[in-house]
């Protein structure tokens, strides 16, 4: 008995020692070296992670001029920027601002023009039609108004394809559809640019010398051109175009070189201008077709359903005399004293 008295301290110790020896196998670590539970087998732990990263041996970037830039010993400087905070003024712009700008505007300018029709109805020719028909556009001022025309109805569907497709055409047809309609719509875009230049120059060449400003156009504004009188015989005096067609001219001329130009801009990224240089232009792109489309979509209001007779024009060329008459007097008188006689049509007298 004396004996096992004797061991039983021992035996105690061993037996604790037994007890804790997995907890002391163990050794707590945390962070990224730790496996489930928060351990590691010892020898394994990882370093833990310093405080401050190491200082970087060479400056990544620095900030210049609001922008983040890197250092390159490539020649294209323009990869050298890494961050660049007014991406996120335009990406804001391209997918909201501009979607309510142009919204408001194209539809806003359909509205209008659907409420005017039902106010106005089509102008009519007042006395008739004559069907003795005055020569007014030849074949090569109709060439240039068409390709204009048609080019910038090919630029506007394409246009409106890329800007708004996301939001209006995925629903409808897919990712997929949509990824290979954008993809034309983007190409056509850019093809369409160069008849559109064309008919541009040629429409400039041929008619500025009828779109200068006269006298006769103040008085023309100062009537909004008859058109808001339900009064249909009034018809305030113009040349061969009046103060309406003379400022669609201009904002056709000046707005169609402000697109090509800002056009040029975007399809030729780092040639003409920097990251900031093509947002500035794709802003100034977009404000200004939606106000192109807006003011074009009034423009084929009056030249189609809006103004009887007015179509012939351009249509086949030459328009009814008593249009001549009514719509552009001076115009009219100039052509029949310079010998140019109204011929007689293939209609038969009288009819409507
Ligand atoms: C389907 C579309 C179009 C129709 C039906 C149409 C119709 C007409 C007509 C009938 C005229 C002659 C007016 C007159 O004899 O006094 C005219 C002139 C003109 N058109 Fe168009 N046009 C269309 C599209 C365009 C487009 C897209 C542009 C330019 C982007 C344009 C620019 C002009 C210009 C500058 C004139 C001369 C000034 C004026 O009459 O306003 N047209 N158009």
């Amino acid at each position: 008995m004396p004996r096992i008295r004797a061991f039983a301290p021992v035996a105690a110790f061993l037996l604790a020692l037994l007890l804790a020896a997995p907890a002391l196998a163990q050794v707590e670590v945390e962070g990224p070296g730790a496996g489930e539970g928060g351990t590691v087998a010892p020898g394994l732990e990882l370093p833990a992670p310093e405080a401050e990263p190491p200082a970087a041996d060479v400056q990544l970037y620095m900030p210049e001029e609001d922008q983040l830039i890197g250092r390159l010993t490539i020649p294209n400087r323009s990869l050298a920027t890494l961050v660049q905070p007014e991406g996120r003024t335009w990406r804001a712009f391209r997918m909201e601002t501009l979607f309510w700008i142009a919204g408001i505007v194209i539809l806003g300018t359909l509205a209008a023009l659907a409420a005017f029709y039902f106010w106005r109805g089509t102008i009519r020719i007042d006395r008739g039609r004559s069907d003795r028909w005055v020569p007014r556009f030849n074949g090569l001022e109709r060439f240039a108004h068409w390709t204009t025309a048609l080019s910038f109805i090919a630029l506007a569907l394409t246009g409106l394809i890329v800007t708004f497709g996301r939001f209006l055409l995925i629903p409808l047809m897919g990712h997929d559809a949509f990824t290979a309609t954008s993809e034309v719509s983007k190409n056509l875009h850019n093809f369409s640019s160069v008849p559109f230049v064309l008919g541009l120059v040629l429409m400039l060449a041929l008619w500025i010398r009828d779109n200068l400003p006269t006298r006769a156009d103040l008085v023309w504004l100062k009537h909004g051109g008859g058109m808001f009188s339900r009064n249909a015989s009034f018809h305030p005096e113009s040349g061969r175009f009046n103060a309406g067609q003379k400022g669609i001219f201009w904002a056709v001329v000046l707005g169609g070189i402000a697109m090509t130009v800002t056009g040029i801009m975007l399809m030729t990224p780092f040639y003409v201008t920097g990251v900031s240089g093509m947002q500035i232009a794709h802003v100034v792109h977009a404000i200004l077709a939606a106000l192109m489309i807006a003011m074009i979509l009034g423009h084929i209001y009056i030249g189609t359903i809006g103004m009887e007779g007015a179509f012939d024009a351009m249509g086949k060329g030459e328009v009814d005399e008593n249009w001549a008459i009514e719509h552009h007097r001076g115009w009219y008188e100039a052509q029949r004293d310079a010998g140019r006689q109204p011929a007689p049509g293939t209609r038969p007298a009288g009819a409507d």
